[in-house]
């Protein structure tokens, strides 16, 4: 079983992923946890490359860098671990890339989407979470852990940070059409809830949907 996790960044994605693992776990099930891009030797270096802030990179480079990533994750990772049986949660998947690449940097969706077929092999995830958050909000909550001011410049922010906060909207406005589109696979939850209050609301949606 594949469970993605989707949001802006700040939005509490890795907190509900190491709550739910450990849930998981307590329970005696194997669970793999990854996060994009990254995961694979190869895919932790090009990870490197695409948050490094020294240098531009173009959209279609950018896409490109992301999907190579996956391409690795999916063919090395994922597919060999979901054939043994076991349940992979991934933060962020292909639903990034619609929104960041797509609705953020404004590349062709239809192009997008024939990108993202090929570097996933057409794997779709059975369940995403997608946390629900204002920019604004998402952004204070990432940057108040490192007491960086809201202003989208400094050293200490990832190329992705310093992209602005129009950016971000944009971006927020592609998962809202992402999800309108695919109403079966994705669950909205409403991030501003406690950290325990989104833990328990997840642990019970996976139960009604995924029984096993
Ligand atoms: P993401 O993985 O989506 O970037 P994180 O899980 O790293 O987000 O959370 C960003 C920050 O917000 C962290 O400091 C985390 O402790 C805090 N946080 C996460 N969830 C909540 C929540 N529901 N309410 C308040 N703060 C939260
Ligand atoms: P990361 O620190 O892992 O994410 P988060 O801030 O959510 O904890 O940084 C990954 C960044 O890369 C994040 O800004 C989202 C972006 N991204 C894309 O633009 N496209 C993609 O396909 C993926 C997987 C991530």
């Amino acid at each position: 079983m594949l469970i993605t996790f989707e949001g802006i960044d700040g939005a509490g994605k890795s907190t509900q992923i190491t709550r739910l693992v450990n849930h998981i776990m307590s329970q005696g099930v194997d669970v793999l946890s990854l996060r994009e891009p990254g995961g694979t030797e190869a895919a932790e270096k090009i990870r490197t490359i695409l948050l490094d802030n020294s240098h531009k990179i173009s959209p279609i480079g950018e896409l490109l860098l992301f999907s190579a990533s996956r391409a690795e994750l999916v063919q090395d990772v994922i597919k060999p671990a979901l054939r043994e049986g076991r349940t992979v949660i991934l933060d962020r998947f292909f639903d990034s890339t619609t929104a960041y690449q797509g609705y953020g940097r404004g590349i062709d969706l239809e192009l997008l989407q024939s990108i993202i077929s090929f570097s996933t092999c057409g794997l779709i995830p059975d369940i995403t979470f997608y946390l629900a958050i204002e920019p604004e909000e998402a952004l204070k909550r990432k940057f108040a852990k490192s007491s960086i001011p809201l202003k989208f410049e400094g050293d200490e922010l990832d190329r992705m940070e310093r992209s602005g906060i129009d950016f971000y909207r944009n971006v927020q406005k592609g998962y809202q059409e992402i999800m309108r589109l695919n109403p079966e696979r994705f669950v909205s939850i409403n991030a501003l809830e406690s950290i325990t209050v989104i833990h328990h609301h997840i642990t019970k949606i996976l139960r009604e949907r995924l029984p096993s």
